[in-house]
């Protein structure tokens, strides 16, 4: 490749671009999605379901996507321009580009209304409002914040304004530095919820709801939803970890870099769940309570312990900073393209862009209250937006990232940008090649019924 650094800049080293893609990767996904799609989706077998995708799909497309973008050091849609040129393939392959582009952009119109909840439960909790509250009143107090369209919208704006003010000052401003204090201290929150968790008496009922696998309660549909969480909660097929990879020296290696960044992901995800369902069942709640879950519960547990409103405030603002470090990275490859291709200035990029996405978010703010009735195919707006991008448009897309990287770029790129043991190359290539995507593709098949009894 002709190019040697990125025009929008370069980590400043290794450790930089593994916070900045933990920060991408560590969000809402985990803290907010996770619990309740494994409540949604009967717990144990949903698990081990989204763990094996984790493994044998995500980690080695995570490491694709990776050397993708710092091969070609562009963003997504022009690299993969230069990358199948590079390999003499046909230039349709930008097209994948655009495909990524359009999830990040839609991703985020609903991002940051869940967002806009999380940042409306910091003062709540700091004005005491869970305080020695039963878990009725937490619900009520829930359903009553999501029936104002007004407050959902207010907070959809805030958020979506510092996400945009955060992206016009560019890649490296700042968000190195709030990543690495703002993870360590992530997971000290989740240890005392998952220590408080113990003191239930609903311990290991949580834990049994999220580890023993009970395969009757899993379908066709259920595993595409683990396997769309896997690339959701990675950040992979659309380009967010592409973009990430152009802006990474070249020095780094690709393989250790992806494996923390998802051990990272997945440690949270799953504190978040051994934190969570324990209050669930001690409360008598819902398991399939749905997007509001941990609204629901969470705040019980606030309310009742020592200190619990310094500790739910603290909390809530970790989940703000960490959604905020994955929304940057869903509108970067679009920002980065609109410099590229249209000569557009990072900032009116940024605002273009995020006038949009926040028009859009318009539409799942409305789907929590007037429009909850509203549905096509049984879905709300939120639940339809949300069901095509984790579900369908990021296993697409990482199905052809797999692909381009396992059969269109030339062997000897892809040994030399990653630079492993001969033996991890070829078992990456293997999973890469064969694995990831037949299992994209049999996950397909079978929801659609080819392949149901
Ligand atoms: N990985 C983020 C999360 O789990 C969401 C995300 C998806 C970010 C795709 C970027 C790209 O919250």
């Amino acid at each position: 490749m002709t190019q040697q650094q990125s025009i929008h800049g370069e980590w400043s080293s290794k450790l930089a671009f593994i916070m900045a893609a933990t920060g991408s990767a560590v969000g809402l996904g985990n803290i907010w999605k996770f619990p309740y799609i494994t409540g949604e989706n009967g717990g144990g077998a949903f698990v081990m379901v989204y763990l094996i995708c984790i493994a044998l799909v995500g980690i080695p497309i995570m490491m694709a996507e990776t050397m993708l973008g710092r091969r070609a050091k562009q963003s997504p849609i022009n690299a993969l321009k230069a990358l199948s040129q590079e390999a003499e393939a046909h230039e349709n392959w930008h097209y994948l580009g655009w495909l990524g582009v359009t999830a990040g952009f839609l991703i985020l119109s609903y991002y940051s209304v869940i967002a806009g909840w999380a940042s409306a439960y910091v003062f709540k909790s700091l004005s005491g409002a869970f305080s020695g509250q039963g878990s009725a009143e937490i619900k009520a107090l829930f359903e009553q914040f999501v029936a104002s369209p007004l407050q959902l919208t207010c907070w959809h704006s805030a958020f979506m304004a510092v996400t945009m003010w955060v992206v016009a000052r560019g890649v490296r401003g700042g968000l190195e530095k709030a990543v690495q204090f703002m993870m360590p201290s992530l997971f000290l929150i989740l240890l005392i919820l998952v220590g408080y968790a113990m003191t239930t008496g609903h311990y290991s009922q949580g834990l049994s709801f999220l580890f023993a696998p009970d395969f009757s309660k899993i379908s066709g549909q259920s595993i595409l939803i683990a396997m769309g969480h896997s690339f959701f909660t990675l950040s992979l097929g659309m380009g967010a970890i592409m973009v990430y990879g152009a802006y990474l020296p070249g020095h780094v290696s690709i393989s250790k870099a992806t494996l923390l960044v998802a051990g990272a992901d997945t440690a949270v995800a799953l504190l978040a769940g051994v934190a969570i369902f324990p209050l669930v069942f001690a409360n008598q709640l819902e398991p399939s309570a749905g997007p509001g879950l941990i609204f629901q519960t969470l705040p019980i547990a606030f309310g009742q312990m020592t200190a619990g409103n310094v500790i739910g405030t603290l909390f809530f603002i970790l989940v703000v900073f960490a959604a905020l470090s994955s929304s940057i990275s869903l509108i970067e490859p679009m920002v980065a393209w609109l410099i590229e291709n249209h000569g557009f200035k990072r900032s009116h990029a940024c605002w273009v862009a995020g006038a949009a996405a926040w028009l859009l978010g318009l539409g799942t703010v409305l789907s929590f209250n007037h429009w909850s009735e509203v549905k096509l195919f049984g879905h709300t707006f939120f639940e339809l937006l949300d069901y095509l991008t984790a579900n369908i448009m990021l296993p697409v897309g990482g199905f052809f990232v797999a692909i381009f990287a396992g059969w269109v770029m030339l062997r000897e790129h892809s040994e030399s940008e990653l630079e492993m043991s001969p033996m991890f190359y070829e078992i990456w290539r293997i999973l890469v090649r064969y694995v990831a995507p037949a299992a994209v593709f049999v996950v397909f098949l079978s929801v659609v019924g080819v392949l149901a009894p």
